[in-house]
């Protein structure tokens, strides 16, 4: 098939291995027992997830990483049975080739000081990245010995159960390996310690160990960060910002590129960043789209080897432009393959408006894996279960009413057509979209647009009759017309009555977001969860002095927010110099001034001791401060607007979704929808 974009479906050699096309799906971890086994491989539905990325177009296939170090019973570690981990590995090797697709498996040595705890040894003793009152130990020479005998049995026997490649985990994102080859966090006095060339000596042993094992021409891959983007410990560096390089800098990288490919390395797989700038290698929303493009061309100027590149990097026509001018080899594609299994043959076919964008949300993903759950995903609920959560026909062909157009309402109706049932679905307003049409209304959001704009697409193509404008009553869904009737009527915002406050100085939320600027200079947020400290960002950038008030002890306090997405919205709120008051609430507005009591708490400082001169109890001391203010945004949650349901409780098949069930977020709203349509 001719495809739009030429360079982007030619073919590329990763050693002397052929990938059919440039588009690879960038490794990620998956970390669950129902998708992986105790030898290390994967289950039949952990290989079939990955099939069938395979099957939607992708040319090559990074698996998550395998650990080639013993984290314990009941973690998964194919040195324990490296025999039945070649047989099972097998299933998923095959079944990608039968694909026409490759597969390289994603070898790790973990996390040094990036674990979540003080278990894993770090190049030097070093402040552990969440609890850096606290440090990882240094790791042994017969420590080191044994990772790289590791990795090259680990190697082999991937080799023997079909793998077409082997990537190292990693000299990216402030990884183990990582760690090793940076002179911050490197301070060994011995031979892998010191100069550039002791820093790179352990992945360059691992390299060359990998291919002694399996020989010369079975590729060797690393995942490697061009620019580490720290200020410090725990400090990133924010796009566009000036700050002197903490980690690996440009100079340092170009040389250490080099003598990787001298050690016999095949491909670079190129991101930025560190757990410390997580947001380089985890993009949020708040990242510029295919921010580690121009650092991948960077290096490629340096080596002879092809390089990808992965990180919000999901436009087929730039990654083409890339290909083409030989700025990069491979486009890397990580959660868009999540939301979208098939999104390489849509690019193939030009189909780029049915493409379900990743919203770069963390919620399906990255936070799941971090809570031990599986991998799925915010807008694709099928992902990491393909079979049991499959679209198949419904035997019974009903007819289906959803009230309400938003997020939920939309997946239901969706859902139900793809199923062949009749849908009608009515919205009140004059758009389908609900909430999120405000909430996606920034410019940081346009993947949010993207994601209503498919939506819209799917409810016309599957032929729903959509009702724009008009509110459904009790009787109406009461005529007996419907046999299943989706309740997605959302939420109302928490209204805030303070003396002072009124409709010319305060505006909600959900019309902050519309507006986008505001009237007047000294602007207070009240409330410090996801949408508060995005209206404060989003004004700070407008030049707003902005103050945000939040109740509790914590912003940002979302179930299920990664850290990710919450350390660049704060330190984007820092750079932008917004005021962030915890334990604090609005008593009322006068004469320009908002009265503010704040209540003082003796919380431990950083380093574990008395924040205070004194102590003040457990329910703390208030102080009443005054803070100049001319306008408030009210973002203090949302109720569920569920008063429809509520009148039809008689009614039997009825399905409260969404925000009208319980408010929460895009996945929320999705899933349930989902959940509930799929078995009608
Ligand atoms: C859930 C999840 C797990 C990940 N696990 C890994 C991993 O095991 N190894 C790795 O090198 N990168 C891992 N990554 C990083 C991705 O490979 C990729 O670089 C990142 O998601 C940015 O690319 P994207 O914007 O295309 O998703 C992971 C990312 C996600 C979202
Ligand atoms: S959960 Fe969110 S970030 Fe992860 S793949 Fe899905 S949409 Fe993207």
């Amino acid at each position: 098939m001719s495809s739009p974009f030429r360079h982007l479906f030619s073919p590329v050699h990763i050693g002397k291995v052929e990938i059919k096309n440039r588009i690879a799906m960038v490794s990620m971890g998956v970390y669950s027992p129902r998708l992986t086994r105790p030898d290390g491989s994967y289950s039949r539905e952990g290989a079939d997830y990955y099939i069938a990325r395979a099957k939607g177009g992708v040319g090559l296939i990074f698996t998550g990483l395998i650990t080639i170090t013993d984290m314990g019973p009941g973690e998964p570690f194919p040195m324990t049975n490296l025999a039945s981990y070649t047989e099972n590995q097998k299933y998923l090797a095959d079944g990608i080739h039968e694909h026409g697709a490759k597969i390289f498996v994603q070898l790790t040595a973990l996390s040094g000081r990036s674990a979540e705890g003080l278990h894993e040894p770090a190049p030097s003793a070093l402040p552990n990245f969440w609890d850096p009152t606290k440090q990882n130990p240094e790791m042994t020479r017969a420590e080191i010995k044994e990772y790289i005998h590791n990795f090259a049995e680990t190697a082999y026997a991937s080799q023997l159960a079909g793998f077409d490649g082997v990537e190292i985990h990693a000299v990216h994102e402030g990884y183990l390996l990582d760690q090793f080859t940076i002179k911050a966090t490197n301070r060994r006095q011995d031979e892998y310690g010191g100069s550039l060339e002791n820093r790179l000596r352990f992945p360059c042993e691992v390299i060359r160990a990998i291919k002694d094992r399996c020989g010369a021409d079975f590729p060797v891959s690393l995942r490697y960060s061009v620019k580490s983007y720290m200020k410090g410990f725990n400090r990133g560096a924010l796009p566009g910002e000036e700050f002197v390089e903490f980690g690996r800098d440009y100079e340092e990288s170009r040389q250490a590129a080099r003598m990787f490919q001298e050690a016999g390395c095949d491909l670079l797989n190129c991101d930025n960043g560190s757990y410390d700038a997580w947001y380089w290698s985890h993009p949020p929303t708040y990242m510029p789209k295919a921010c580690n493009l121009a650092d991948a061309a960077f290096i490629k100027k340096a080596v002879d080897i092809p390089v990808a590149c992965a990180g919000k990097f999901d436009d087929p026509e730039l990654a083409d432009q890339a290909i083409s001018e030989g700025r990069i080899d491979l486009m890397g594609l990580g959660r868009p393959l999540l939301a979208d299994p098939d999104i390489a043959n849509k690019f193939l076919e030009g189909r780029l408006e049915d493409i379900r964008p990743c919203i770069c949300c963390h919620q399906g993903c990255l936070s799941r894996i971090f809570l031990l759950e599986d991998i799925s995903c915010a807008v694709n609920p099928a992902c990491g279960r393909e079979a049991s959560y499959a679209l198949g026909q419904a035997k019974v062909k009903k007819k289906v009413l959803v009230v309400g157009g938003g997020l939920g309402g939309m997946e239901a109706a969706r859902v139900s057509a793809l199923k062949g049932h009749t849908v009608e679905l009515f919205e009140k307003t004059g758009t389908l979209g609900g909430v999120f049409v405000s909430a996606s209304a920034p410019d940081f959001k346009d993947d949010d647009k993207r994601l209503l704009a498919w939506y819209r697409k799917q409810i016309a193509d599957l032929g729903i009759t959509v009702n724009l404008g008009v509110e459904v009553g009790v009787g109406q869904v009461e005529k007996g017309l419907y046999d299943e009737i989706f309740v997605a009527t959302g939420a109302v915002e928490r209204r805030l009555s303070l003396p002072g406050l009124n409709d010319d100085n305060s505006t909600y939320a959900i019309e902050a977001f519309q507006k986008g600027d505001l009237p007047g200079q000294n602007m207070v947020v009240i409330g410090g969860g996801l949408t508060g400290c995005e209206i404060a960002y989003d004004l700070a950038r407008r030049g707003k002095a902005v103050t945000i008030l939040e109740m509790t002890d914590t912003i940002l306090n979302v179930p299920g927010l990664s850290a990710a997405n919450y350390n660049m919205l704060v330190e984007l709120l820092e750079y932008h110099q917004v005021a962030v008051m915890t334990a604090a609430r609005l008593k009322g507005f006068k004469d320009g001034r908002a009265e503010v009591v704040k209540t003082i708490k003796n919380f431990p400082n950083v380093a574990g001791r008395a924040k205070l001169s004194c102590a003040v109890g457990p329910e703390g001391r208030d102080v009443t401060l005054y803070l100049p203010a001319d306008h408030f945004v009210v973002s203090i949650g949302y109720l569920p607007n569920n008063d429809l349901y509520r009148r039809l409780a008689s009614e039997k098949k009825v399905h409260l979704i969404g925000d009208a069930h319980a408010p929460a977020n895009v996945m929320n709203a999705i899933w349930q929808a989902y959940e509930a349509a799929k078995d009608i």
